[in-house]
């Protein structure tokens, strides 16, 4: 299974003090470093964090697969074709979200979606779709020419009980064997964690994994306790060098 790292929070980070660091890019190339599979950016509407010179810069400079994260408006869409990234997934998206909320419903937006799905293909770039996990979504994904879709994994991992998360799991995995039986790629993403994630790691159909949240969140408390080393250690000699 492949491993695409989503970098939005670097970039929220980046947007709060207004500034260029931590810059997503430095951070994308880290990710790379670390063998991953995949870079994945939002660029929503607000931009709220990823910004279309993020997107433009990652599209130079790195070379794993860029997956590009969208709503299907027709100025990020205009956009996305002119950069070209080696993936588009399409994710509904509601300005007062924190994140995505939910699966697009291609059942309902079927006719407007296959327009969108059309100019992608005649740019030669693949799309995704992210969806629940659900037949009438996969089956209206297939219809509209999709490569892909990915499963929406938010329920199974925000699920309470054992049973619930058991039941939502098995979902996942039955909707990712319907889907590859009817010729889609499957990937899957949504709140994935280093807790939950095995049994989605040991389901064969899913190609890949898209996380963000947990390894961000990860990589603070990683990297905390150095970064105050560092500067303890700095602040120590400067006071020693004072007397
Ligand atoms: N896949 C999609 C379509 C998403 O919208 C997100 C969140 O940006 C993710 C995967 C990654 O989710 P998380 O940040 O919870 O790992």
């Amino acid at each position: 299974m492949r491993l695409s790292i989503n970098i939005d929070h670097i970039a929220t980070l980046r947007n709060a003090r207004g500034g260029t660091e931590p810059d997503p890019i430095t951070a994308a190339h880290i990710v790379e470093r670390a063998s991953a599979d995949g870079i994945v950016c939002h660029l929503r509407e607000d931009r709220r964090h990823i910004r279309d010179d993020d997107v433009k810069r990652l599209r130079e400079e790195i070379s794993v697969k860029l997956d590009l994260e969208m709503a299907a408006t027709p100025e990020i869409v205009a956009l996305a074709l002119k950069i070209k990234p080696d993936l588009v997934t399409l994710v509904p998206e509601k300005r007062k979200e924190l994140t995505t909320e939910g699966g697009l419903n291609v059942v309902r937006l079927q006719a407007s979606l296959k327009k969108v799905v059309d100019r992608f293909h005649d740019r030669g770039i693949p799309v995704s779709l992210f969806v629940d996990p659900k037949r009438e979504q996969l089956d209206a994904s297939r219809v509209i020419g999709a490569e892909m879709i990915e499963i929406h994994t938010g329920e199974y991992a925000e699920a309470r009980s054992a049973s619930s998360r058991k039941n939502r799991l098995n979902q996942i995995q039955q909707i990712a064997m319907y889907g590859k039986t009817i010729g889609l790629g499957v990937n899957a993403g949504h709140g994935l964690d280093y807790e939950n994630i095995a049994p989605i790691a040991a389901t064969r159909e899913i190609e890949e994994v898209s996380i963000g949240h947990a390894i961000i969140v990860r990589a603070v408390f990683v990297g905390l306790e150095k970064a105050v080393r560092e500067m303890v250690e700095m602040v120590r000699r400067g006071q020693a060098d004072e007397r």
